[in-house]
């Protein structure tokens, strides 16, 4: 990772300029990079997109979404009056190459009057069906071809299976270079998901103790309180081990197994993190039954509220057979972790939303107190607390207060906002898009650990797509999912970790 530092100037064209991400996520984080002191000197953004509007329409469209999703809340009129000059809208064809040129002679007129020329990152925020059209243009048209400079920004989902991935990945390859083409996961941009390499790697302390001799389990847990919403159509093609698994909670996965990396490079770290997924133990299609459980919300309560099961959602398929939840047992062949079960599960419409990791310790090797204390001796347990609460809880043994010797669980507690608000700890998007715009790949997918993590899953998504569940729906809206995932590692005598808002 390069130090904190201003990148070059830059110019961001984005296409789908008119989409949700746009207006939900990307002009939200440029604008909070831009009150912090951190957007290229100077910068543009180009929002292409089918509609027909005129600049001043779209900057005010993208204000309304700085008003509604930005951590900093309605923008000042003097700071946003400067800050929505840089934003210019171009209409365009996705598959016209006139539109292309039309880009082309936007971006030279901008770098004559910057008087350089500029990094150019190409955010492709489209459906997958896009992404050749686009890459074919770009190269035809030449604006893209500058290997240090040019960059391209793909959201997912990257491909449906390993197959379309790796077709996909041959497709970028054609046209950019590797080191070009920086593919999103946006978990590896939330802080406390970054924190993860700190607390490991800047610490002596657990390392020693970070491996089967001392970890019983782990456990990674992504819930969700909302539905689909409006993202039927998608989901529908998708489901939660798709959507979820194969990307960010293997990425979580990752980062919790992989070995120390000798250096802070991107090459280096991401080379740690592809050896954990080719450690994965793959199962044969027999086994899935045994090692991944799916399951699919029915109506049920959230919050005092009555909300519609997954099967009743607009866009999806009043019989779908897709899961919107998911959970799954891996093992790693490595030294490391031999036999230690990694437990991850996601789903929508649970009843909290709360991710964590849980590195859950060993018991302790011998019992030094007497059995009538034993009762309430419990295993030290790290749980790192994701969002919405951020923070790092270690449980351990200790003495109650009072004459008799009596023990009781402590914990410790690093909070990771300190007294801060939440709203001063950077989104995912700001720290992303400043990485790409100083050409700092860490934390995007590299082609092999896209395609390694579409491996791992393929035999559940094969096993699961030939065999539909016949007891969908399976979990009520509000609930923490199926019984069969509670059986899933009960059977490892274990139990899902509850975390309650503190
Ligand atoms: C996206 C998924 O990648 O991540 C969504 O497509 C999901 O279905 C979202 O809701 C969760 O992200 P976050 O940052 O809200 O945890």
């Amino acid at each position: 990772m390069k130090p904190a530092s201003k990148a070059a100037p830059t110019i961001a064209i984005i296409f789908g300029g008119t989409g949700d991400l746009a207006k939900r996520k990307l002009v939200p984080a440029f604008y909070n990079l831009f009150l912090d002191g951190w957007l290229p000197e100077p910068f543009a953004m180009i929002g292409l997109g089918r509609t027909d509007t005129d600049d001043i329409k779209y900057q005010n469209h993208l204000r309304e979404g700085v008003i509604e999703f930005s951590r900093s809340g309605e923008p000042v009129d003097e700071t946003w009056d400067i800050f929505r000059n840089s934003l210019s809208y171009l209409r365009s064809n996705i598959n016209d190459p006139a539109s292309y040129q039309g880009l082309a002679d936007k971006i030279h007129a901008l770098e004559e009057a910057w008087g350089t020329r500029a990094n150019r990152l190409f955010y492709l925020s489209v459906a997958p069906k896009f992404i050749e059209p686009v890459t074919i243009h770009l190269s035809q048209a030449g604006i893209a071809s500058d290997p240090e400079r040019d960059r391209i920004v793909v959201e997912k989902p990257f491909g449906h299976d390993l197959k379309s991935a790796r077709d996909l990945n041959q497709l970028l390859t054609r046209t950019f270079q590797e080191s070009q083409i920086y593919r999103i996961d946006h978990y590896l941009g939330k802080e406390t998901v970054q924190n993860i390499l700190a607390f490991r790697f800047a610490n002596a302390l657990f390392e020693p103790l970070w491996n089967r001799n001392y970890i019983e389990y782990v456990q990674i847990t992504v819930a969700e309180e909302v539905g689909v919403e409006d993202r039927g159509g998608y989901y529908e093609g998708s489901g939660a081990l798709r959507d979820m698994i194969q990307n960010h909670l293997l990425q979580l996965l990752c980062m919790v197994a992989m070995e120390p990396p000798v250096t802070f490079e991107a090459e280096e770290i991401r080379n740690r993190k592809v050896d954990v997924l080719h450690a994965v133990q793959r199962y044969s299609r027999e086994d899935v039954g045994k090692f991944a459980v799916r399951g699919q919300y029915g109506p049920g309560w959230m919050k005092g509220t009555q909300v519609p099961g997954y099967r009743e959602e607009s866009g999806v398929d009043p019989k779908s057979g897709t899961e919107t939840y998911a959970a799954v047992k891996f093992y790693l062949d490595n030294w490391r972790w031999q036999g230690v079960p990694f437990y991850l599960r996601t789903g929508k419409r649970m009843q909290e939303k709360s991710s964590s990791i849980t590195i859950q310790f060993r018991p302790v090797p011998h019992l030094t107190f007497p059995t009538t204390m034993a009762e309430s001796l419990m295993p030290n347990r790290l749980i790192i607390n994701l969002q919405p609460e951020m923070d790092i809880r270690l449980r351990f043994m200790a003495k109650k207060t009072g004459l008799n010797m009596a023990l009781t669980p402590a914990e410790m507690v690093f909070d990771f906002n300190g007294n801060n608000s939440h709203s001063q700890s950077p989104e995912a998007y700001e720290t992303l898009l400043l990485d790409a715009m100083q050409g700092d790949a860490t934390l995007f997918m590299r082609s092999d650990q896209v395609e390694a993590a579409w491996d791992v899953i393929t035999p559940i998504l094969e096993t699961w797509e030939s065999r539909p569940s016949l007891e969908f729906p399976n979990y009520a809206a509000g609930m923490w999912g199926p019984e069969n995932a509670e059986a899933l590692i009960a059977r490892e005598g274990h139990t899902w970790t509850v975390t309650f808002p503190h």
